[in-house]
């Protein structure tokens, strides 16, 4: 464990490029590793969470190699020609290796074990295990429907039509992906829109998919045993890392920051949207599409934040950001009122409930709910810190991230008790903050 304190920053100015996005980046690996032929991906986000995905993938038999220049080449194993590991797939700390890989599997004639750390093995699979069982796959879940848990995929799958119960996009996506090695036509239908990479991505591996709307629904088809060809991605940076430099410099005094090449596509948006109604100083510079996904440059100037209720249909498309908007809230002229978080109970920590406690720790007023966290502001004034208490992370990185931007504007700093977890989605996050903090 690496404790660290994150104590009142000077400005944050100058320009900064976060890393390639995660999402984005767990896909395009893993889509280059089933298709035919080379492909060359950029700007992958090398953290933790993304290596776990290279390695399960080269025991499924891609090869994948890192080039000194930081370009990845993948030779891709064909759809339908995984091999069986003969180890188990470690997993590490990401759900979304999981849950996807869970998906690709599932149509193949092949028997893996996935394992994870702590944090991994308590959270839901079920999710996954439904529909792909359905879809003809067996599992060996530990008690819960938890990791560890052993794969028997089906060769030939059966194609289901699936609704969604959760608005998840790895669930969507893990249905997708079981589709793509099953004769016929796999449908999801998705009441509530959420991420759509893995949409884009596919088509431009050569899949066909079909999206359309019925009743307000998202439908999604994709046709199965499709060949998928081999293609370059230039993967865009991650606006779920860039949501802590725009909190960070919105709360501290001073700052004027330059955040470059942010991935914005609509459905990972929704923290730029809402930081805008609360009243942060956010510009759009150089708007533009890279590797398929719209990009611009965010620059952000601290300014007063006001308390809002944000509106739950916002929620998908900033699932990942509510940590870092408590943080906002907590130094906001008025009340921050949050619902409709139920999934947040079930990321890689119960986001809510950590978050309350981390909040409270550093002198914050909150109210935790059911479904959600009202936070009252200090109205710009710096919070107290954490004095003798330590933030408890529970390995998730985006608690270690948010606790540490509230640090920034603390009179006595924000002690957190592990900084190791920050690796698994950013890497470069401290020395990042430190340098724009000059
Ligand atoms: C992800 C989907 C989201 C998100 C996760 C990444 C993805 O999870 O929280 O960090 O890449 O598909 P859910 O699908 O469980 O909401």
């Amino acid at each position: 464990m690496a404790a660290h304190t994150f104590y009142s920053s000077a400005p944050l100015t100058g320009r900064l490029r976060v890393p390639g996005d995660k999402s984005i980046s767990h896909r395009a690996l893993m889509f280059a590793g089933l298709a035919i032929g080379e492909s060359r991906i950029s700007g992958l986000l090398e953290g933790e969470d993304v290596l776990a995905t290279a390695a399960a993938m080269r025991q499924l038999g891609a090869q994948i190699e890192r080039l000194d220049d930081g370009t990845w080449l993948v030779n891709g194993a064909g759809l339908g020609s995984l091999v069986e590991p003969r180890t188990a797939l470690d997993m590490g700390n990401s759900g979304t290796s999981t849950r996807l890989m869970m998906g690709l599997l599932a149509s193949h004639a092949i028997t893996a074990t996935f394992v994870g750390d702590a944090s991994l093995s308590g959270r839901p699979m079920n999710r996954v295990i439904e529909p792909l069982s359905q879809m003809g796959a067996s599992f060996e879940a530990s008690s819960g429907g938890t990791l560890p848990c052993m794969v028997r995929g089906a060769f030939p799958a059966v194609p289901i039509t699936y609704r969604l119960p959760v608005a998840s996009a790895q669930v969507k996506s893990a249905v997708l992906l079981a589709g793509l090695n099953t004769p016929g036509i796999t449908t999801v239908i998705e009441p509530v829109a959420t991420r759509d990479h893995t949409e884009r991505m596919l088509t431009g591996f050569g899949a066909k998919l079909e999206i359309g709307e019925d009743s307000g629904e998202r439908v999604i088809s994709i046709h199965g045993e499709a060949d998928l060809t081999a293609m370059d991605v230039t993967v865009p940076g991650d606006p779920s890392s860039a949501a802590f430099f725009l909190v960070a410099a919105s709360i501290v005094p001073g700052s004027d920051l330059v955040i470059e090449n942010v991935g914005l596509n609509p459905t990972r948006a929704g923290i730029v949207t809402v930081l805008k109604q609360m009243g942060a100083d956010i510009e759009e510079l150089n708007a533009r599409e890279v590797g398929g996904e719209p990009v611009a440059d965010l620059r952000v100037r601290h300014a007063p934040l006001t308390g809002i209720e944000v509106d739950p249909a916002i929620v998908p498309s900033m699932v990942d950001e509510f940590p870092v908007l408590f943080v906002a809230a907590a130094f906001a002229e008025g009340t921050t009122v949050c619902t409709g978080l139920e999934e947040l109970r079930v990321k890689e920590s119960d986001r809510i409930s950590v978050m309350a406690a981390a909040l409270t720790a550093a002198g914050a007023r909150v109210e935790e709910q059911e479904d959600g966290l009202t936070i009252h502001g200090t109205g710009g004034e710096p919070l107290r810190g954490t004095s003798n208490a330590r933030v408890k992370t529970h390995l998730d990185h985006r608690i270690a991230m948010s606790m540490a931007v509230a640090g920034l504007a603390s009179k006595d700093g924000v002690e957190i008790d592990d900084t190791a977890p920050i690796a698994t989605s950013f890497p470069t996050f401290m020395p990042m903050l430190k340098d724009a903090a000059k």
